[in-house]
């Protein structure tokens, strides 16, 4: 693989997927693993990434000089680029300019590796306010901006490269065209790593795992959890039982979603366990938000627990293999971020089984785990699953229950079914499915106001629209919907679903407002 080197900050994840836009396939190292670490790992190139840190800050992560002669070549980003121009011999000072946000680079070299067909001037991404003045010998100086006298350098024989700017961020127009620069030419990677290979080697990994036992997944409806399902059955066919609690929070159409769309379109054994009446009888007299939650994770534990039982036994019977894996949906950013993907940690995907009980213990099956988001996306695409499945924006686990704000009836859940099925078709009829992250649609089950409806005086509930834009959930802004489908989603929810008298918009970013109400 080619190997991000992550100095800190959140870049990594976001250079680790530009590489892969690259048809290359990486992975992210922290930055404290050893040189010979890094090297028992066969890196095919190596990124050393931007970082917060100041190179000569006290306790700054350093780059190890044994890490140039290995032969394996290296680009330096950002913070990277300074640690790489420090360890090899050249200067970095503190400008007292500092350069963040869009900045102009001005290229100086005729011809290069790094920057071929790249324009004289273009515009990138910088945050820096260290910058480097001397490049190290041997090395060509590529660019400047006003702010950095060496903002780009190579040393093509060596295969070293470096940039000041952030080249995975859209922002530097031609930053793409720099990674693959480094990757095709500079590091002479070929761009042959494909969704396809992927599957194929998924399935090898998975079948070479399993063996002849058997493998249990709980489907939620979400993206992941179905691309794990699809991939394992690919792998081990009839060997896999999916199992899907049924708890009645889900949208209009989801349950249906699971239980036709992806059985036809996968060929997978699917147990459905219907579980409205358990959890409406849990969530009775409820409206606190934290405890709603963990009724929910409770019951959905369980549930799962039971079906899980039950299946384990009729393996036992049926006299094939035990029952002994469990189909995970962990994906990449949850590795990373639970140990660095250095393989030792993985206390998360652990919590993510949930507290199920000593006797049921499985192994786990987790074949998402080196694909980020959008990877996942395009698996479950070539692997035929429906586009709804696949494009589906995210949905809380606890489903609607935290989107009627008050005790959880079936008539609410009716309500609120009734106006989300309205605001999701408008939606997607306007083409912002993309452009809108996702859009709660609340219900204020306890709020009531005055209206009036043909000639009558109403008193019914408000539903709240919860459009927002974001890229990773963490943050968030209210996105401007256009006032033409606003208004005419206010109108079919008030004309279309008793009980609503009231639309309104909530025009709140994450923070301060999370995305959704509880
Ligand atoms: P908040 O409301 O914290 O939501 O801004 C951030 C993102 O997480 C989703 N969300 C959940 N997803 N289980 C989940 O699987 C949950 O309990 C849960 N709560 C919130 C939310 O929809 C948004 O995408």
């Amino acid at each position: 693989p080619v190997l991000v080197v992550d100095f800190g900050a959140q870049y990594a994840q976001l250079i680790a997927r530009r590489v892969r836009e690259a048809n290359v396939y990486s992975e992210i190292v922290p930055s404290s693993m050893p040189v010979a670490d890094i090297l028992a790992k066969d890196p095919a190139a190596i990124v050393l990434s931007g970082g917060p840190s100041s190179v000569y800050e006290e306790g700054a992560p350093q780059v190890d000089p044994a890490l140039f002669e290995a032969g394996v070549p290296v680009l330096g980003i950002c913070y990277g680029f300074q640690a790489m121009a420090l360890a090899l011999g050249g200067e970095v000072a503190h400008t007292g300019l500092r350069e963040y946000g869009g900045t102009k680079v001005a290229v100086t070299a005729q011809e290069s590796t790094l920057l071929h067909g790249t324009p004289a001037d273009q515009s990138v991404w910088m945050s820096h306010g260290d910058a480097v003045h001397n490049a190290p010998p041997g090395f060509s100086v590529l660019a400047e901006s006003s702010g950095a006298p060496v903002a780009a350098f190579e040393n093509p024989e060596k295969k070293f490269y470096g940039v000041q700017w952030h080249p995975e961020v859209k922002h530097s127009t031609f930053g793409q065209k720099v990674l693959t620069n480094f990757l095709h030419t500079g590091a002479g990677l070929p761009g042959d790593w494909t969704t396809g290979n992927v599957i194929e080697e998924q399935v090898a990994r998975i079948r070479a795992e399993v063996g002849d036992a058997k493998v249990i997944c709980a489907l939620s409806g979400g993206v992941d959890s179905a691309v794990a399902a699809a991939l394992v059955q690919r792998a081990v066919g009839d060997q896999l039982t999916c199992v899907f609690v049924d708890h009645g929070l889900l949208r209009s159409g989801e349950a249906e979603q699971v239980e036709q769309d992806f059985v036809a379109s996968t060929g997978v054994k699917l147990k459905v366990v219907d579980a409205v009446e358990r959890f409406a009888t849990a969530l009775a007299g409820v409206s606190d938000p934290e405890t709603k939650r963990k009724i929910i994770g409770r019951e959905f534990i369980r549930v799962f627990e039971d079906a899980a039982r039950e299946l384990v036994e009729e393996a036992q019977e049926s006299g094939g293999g035990d029952v002994e894996f469990l189909v995970q949906g962990t994906l990449y950013p949850d590795v990373v971020e639970s140990g660095g993907g250095t393989g030792t940690a993985n206390i998360k995907s652990h919590h993510n089984v949930g507290g199920l009980p000593d006797d049921l213990q499985f192994k786990l099956v987790e074949p998402l785990r080196t694909l980020f988001k959008d990877e996942v996306r395009a698996v479950g695409a070539e692997l035929g699953l429906p586009e709804e499945i696949v494009q589906r924006q995210p949905f809380p686990g606890p489903g609607l229950a935290i989107r009627i704000i008050g005790e959880v009836t079936k008539e609410r859940l009716d309500t609120l079914r009734q106006a989300d099925a309205i605001v999701r078709a408008e939606l997607t009829a306007a083409g912002l499915d993309r452009e809108i992250w996702q859009c709660p649609v609340v219900l204020l089950a306890d709020v009531r106001s005055v209206g009036v409806q043909g000639d009558g005086r109403t008193y019914g509930h408000p539903i709240v629209l919860r459009p927002v834009s974001s890229e990773d959930a963490m943050t968030a802004d209210w996105t401007r919907v256009p006032y033409e489908l606003l208004a005419k989603i206010s109108t079919r929810i008030t004309n279309e679903v008793a009980e609503v008298n009231r639309v309104v918009l909530d025009v709140t970013s994450k923070p301060p407002g999370t995305i959704e109400w509880e």
